[in-house]
């Protein structure tokens, strides 16, 4: 391996050590730049603070304990607080002392005969930093959300969206614990307010459920749909009429994971073979429109809205093959390429729902995850989209580069940090009057050059560097955050029976 490769892999694990200490209110320390004036929010940040409890290492980062930080930029400078996420299953384990639960990709300690036929699985609460209502939730794709206080970062319920997210019926869902998963990524229309998001029932047959909660914030009977086969999806888009789904075709080994004999991970696999299913579901709740796309994997979506045709143009991040995400120890050991056909591509897809085609073709030659889109853009075409990636001559499973693609002008602009890294740009804007990339953009991430884990704060426009935050110990950047310009206030929230 190269000492660049090498480095950017040591930098990535010191970073995912984990988080031992749980601060409130600490100033952040300067290390280059200077703090920009009119920077004036918190940025939100959920992942895995850790990869390795009760002496388990996770075989995923998915299963990583959940962890929120959040980024406070006001008159006394940059201030951070952080805490894990208290689920009922982080504080039996921290009680006991020792795993008790089954994960994504972890099996419990015990083998076979712990952890066959037990169907409950860990909720990790270490997915996305969402903002709703002036509610601050760490969303878990499989379970329920977990609403936290958004300025001491307590965790306050585990909320059932007054009991719209318990299972009443089906039998399956019973047994596994009545709780509905509810998707990572919720979308709220900015032009209405109504909040929308998805989750997959997994178990012998797979269900999709579709909620939605009026700018009223009351959540309506969710939608379900029985599924005729196995597929994944993380993510969804929205457009004036319609909820967008991928539902890519995968193979689950059901049997075997009820059995103890496999994790939801190790029995998963990408299926070629079948085509990936577009679903446009109305927004009125009618009848869904499914129509077949070649097959193809995506995690994220970008964005999507409809043409003057009436179309709906969707722009996902697609890859040929089920991309794979490290743990240290394959980042260490990791010394060749992704295979390509893991690496994700920005694509436009453009699906007539009258002539009941979709055609699709790839935007950008850059592979890139974790794309960010303000939100204010949702169902309206946009232009610009920032994103993590890997050098394409060089791409390794750590995230070393920044980009910003102008949809309009098809033009890419990079900022290196190998062999540092960044993760998931956040966009806060300085005007919402502008083009739309004025502003900053705030990633956490490892500086090199310190030694110390960072924050850092970029000119939207150019990525050039602002500020370099240095933070207290390394945190890991996880997956999703959110920016909020204005104050959270957890007693104004509306009441919630949970
Ligand atoms: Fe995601």
């Amino acid at each position: 391996m190269s000492s660049l490769r090498r480095a950017t892999a040591e930098n990535w694990a010191r970073a995912h050590r984990g988080v031992e200490a749980e601060r409130s209110d600490v100033a952040l320390e300067v290390l280059r730049g200077a703090l920009p004036a009119g920077l004036r929010g918190t940025l939100y940040r959920c992942g895995p603070g850790r990869i390795e409890a009760h002496g388990t290492q996770y075989g995923h980062l998915f299963d990583g304990d959940g962890h929120v930080c959040s980024f406070r930029f006001d008159d006394r400078g940059a201030r951070m607080s952080n805490r894990y996420v208290r689920t009922r299953e982080f504080l039996a384990e921290q009680r006991a002392g020792r795993l008790l639960y089954r994960s994504f990709a972890t099996p419990k300690p015990g083998g076979i005969r712990a952890n066959a036929f037990d169907p409950i699985f860990k909720n990790a609460a270490n997915t996305s930093a969402f903002v709703h209502e002036r509610r601050l939730y760490a969303l878990w794709e499989m379970g329920l959300p977990h609403a936290l206080d958004p300025d001491t970062l307590e965790t306050l319920a585990r909320d059932d969206f007054s009991q719209r997210l318990l299972a009443r019926e089906d039998p399956w869902t019973r047994v596994a614990g009545r709780e509905l998963p509810f998707s990572a990524h919720p979308r709220v229309d900015p032009a209405t307010g109504e909040l929308f998001n998805f989750g997959l029932v997994n178990g012998p047959a797979q269900r999709l459920v579709l909620y939605r909660a009026g700018r009223d914030g009351v959540m309506r009977e969710p939608e379900q749909h029985p599924l005729d086969a196995l597929h994944f999806v993380h993510d969804f888009s929205l457009t004036a009429r319609f909820r967008v789904l991928l539902l890519c075709p995968a193979r689950f080994g059901v049997a075997r994971t009820m059995l103890g004999l496999d994790t939801p991970l190790s029995g998963m696999r990408f299926d070629g073979t079948r085509p990936t299913r577009v679903w446009l579901c109305p927004r009125d709740g009618s009848k869904p429109l499914v129509l077949d796309a070649p097959a193809g994997f995506v995690f994220h979506h970008v964005n999507a809205y409809e043409d003057e045709g009436g179309r709906v143009v969707l722009h996902a991040l697609r890859s040929d093959a089920l991309p794979v995400m490290p743990i240290p120890r394959d980042v260490l050991a990791n010394s060749v390429a992704p295979p390509r056909a893991e690496l994700p591509y920005y694509c436009e897809m453009v699906i007539d729902p009258l002539r009941r085609t979709v055609r699709s073709e790839r935007r950008f030659d850059v592979p890139c995850e974790l794309p960010f889109v303000q939100g204010e853009r949702m169902t309206r075409a946009h232009r610009f989209v920032w994103a993590t990636a890997t050098d394409p001559a060089r791409p390794q499973r750590v995230f070393t580069r920044i980009v910003k693609l102008d949809v309009s002008e098809r033009s890419v602009t990079v900022r290196e940090f190998g062999p540092g890294y960044a993760g998931e740009p956040v966009f806060a804007a300085r005007d919402d009057g502008g083009r739309g990339d004025d502003g900053w953009l705030l990633a956490m991430g490892y500086d090199h050059g310190s030694q110390r884990g960072a924050l850092e704060v970029m000119d939207a426009r150019t990525l050039e560097n602002v500020c370099t935050l240095a933070l207290p110990e390394p945190v890991p950047p996880g997956f999703h955050g959110a920016w909020v310009s204005a104050p959270c206030v957890a007693s104004e929230a509306p009441a919630r029976a949970s």
